[in-house]
């Protein structure tokens, strides 16, 4: 896919704060980026300095092979969903809709098919009257949604856009962003800070951690490979071998100034005299015992103390298996080729 969007060395500073520093990111034309970081560390600027809500201190942003400098937001042909909706409260949500499209000039008759359609499509069909006010936080998200979406806008926005919403409302929402960006074929960037929605929606996920992009990748490869201890903790809980009382083997040598890390659910957990496995030689196997266990629906936790180490083990519940509790002897064992390298990072 050809690249849509680049960011050259962009700075963006507010007084001392950098809240952009010198970032260069490419997106390709109909990809689904997320950018994913803790608060504060800039993901909304880069959405504001691509919409032309803000311009850069230094560096360019190029669209389609040219410098967006010049262009105006209101230029830009992006369509945009704000976390707090954004919908304007005096227009009802037909009239929401019709905004962009009248603005673009199409014709009344066409905007009215326009919107039929879309209303259908978010599912609001019986809503068209109704004021925002009216409408539930889901429906009204819905609407942002058609309404960035309706001009058919070759670049989609979205800042934290489920982020009002509760947890049940907000999966199916994902569901429906992705269908959306599935059908419309739109360039998406999506902020968040929320590590699910970042893996559920994207192609790629760029980490960002005060005002630089710590990594970027694949979802998977993200949180299978992770590069640095940041990206391991924020994406998903990992076991971080810090001076553990005990040797951690791993298949190949462990680089200087890196520390091993491995996932919660790639140990297993068994009583210590269980019998040897059939990849016993490609596994380590350390004695610990059982601090503490926490049932959560589909997943157990154990926290296991080996050594001066308390590790977390996360198990599927299934028939079947052995429950361990506090202060029960355990074998923890895990194949050598999951344990990975993080470099300490910035
Ligand atoms: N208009 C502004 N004026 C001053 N500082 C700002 C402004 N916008 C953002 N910042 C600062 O820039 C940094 C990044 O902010 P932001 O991009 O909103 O982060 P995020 O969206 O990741 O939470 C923060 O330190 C924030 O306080
Ligand atoms: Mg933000």
């Amino acid at each position: 896919m050809p690249i849509q969007i680049e960011f050259r060395n962009v700075t963006k500073t507010y007084g001392s704060v950098s809240a952009v520093r010198d970032l260069s990111l490419s997106v390709c034309r109909g990809e689904f980026l997320t950018i994913l970081g803790p608060s504060g560390s800039g993901k909304t600027t880069v959405l504001m300095l691509l919409a032309g809500f803000v311009a850069p201190t230094q560096g360019d942003i190029v669209i389609t092979g040219k410098s967006v400098a010049a262009v105006p937001s209101y230029r830009r042909d992006q369509g945009i969903v704000f976390q707090n909706y954004a919908l304007f409260p005096h227009l009802s949500v037909r009239r929401n809709l019709e905004f962009p499209l009248e603005m673009r000039g199409v014709k009344a008759a066409d905007r009215t098919a326009r919107v039929d359609r879309m209303l259908d499509r978010v599912h609001l069909k019986e809503f068209g009257e109704r004021l925002p006010s009216q409408l539930s936080g889901g429906q009204q998200q819905r609407v942002a949604l058609a309404r960035a979406l309706i001009a058919d806008p070759p670049i989609f926005l979205l800042d934290e856009p489920l982020g009002a919403l509760d947890r049940n409302l907000r999966e199916q929402m994902q569901g429906e962003i992705k269908s959306l960006h599935k059908e419309f074929g739109s360039t998406t960037i999506c902020v968040t800070h929320d590590q699910e929605e970042a893996l559920t929606l994207s192609d790629r996920i760029v980490v960002m951690r005060e005002g630089q992009i710590e990594q970027s990748d694949t979802p998977e490869s993200l949180y299978d490979r992770p590069a640095t201890r940041f990206v391991a903790s924020f994406l998903g809980e990992a076991n971080i071998f810090e001076n553990p009382g005990f040797e951690v083997e791993a298949d190949g040598a462990q680089s200087p100034g890196t520390v091993a890390m491995i996932r919660p659910e790639r140990i297993c957990i068994g009583a210590p005299g269980n019998s040897a496995r059939a990849d016993e030689d490609r596994r380590q196997s350390v004695p610990g015992v059982v601090a503490d266990m926490i049932y959560a629906g589909p997943l157990r936790k154990y926290y296991v103390r080996v050594g001066s180490s308390m590790l977390v083990v996360r198990e599927h519940v299934g028939s079947g298996q052995q429950i361990f509790k506090p202060n029960d002897d355990v074998r923890l064992d895990w194949l050598r080729s999951d344990v990975r390298f993080l470099a300490n990072g910035r």
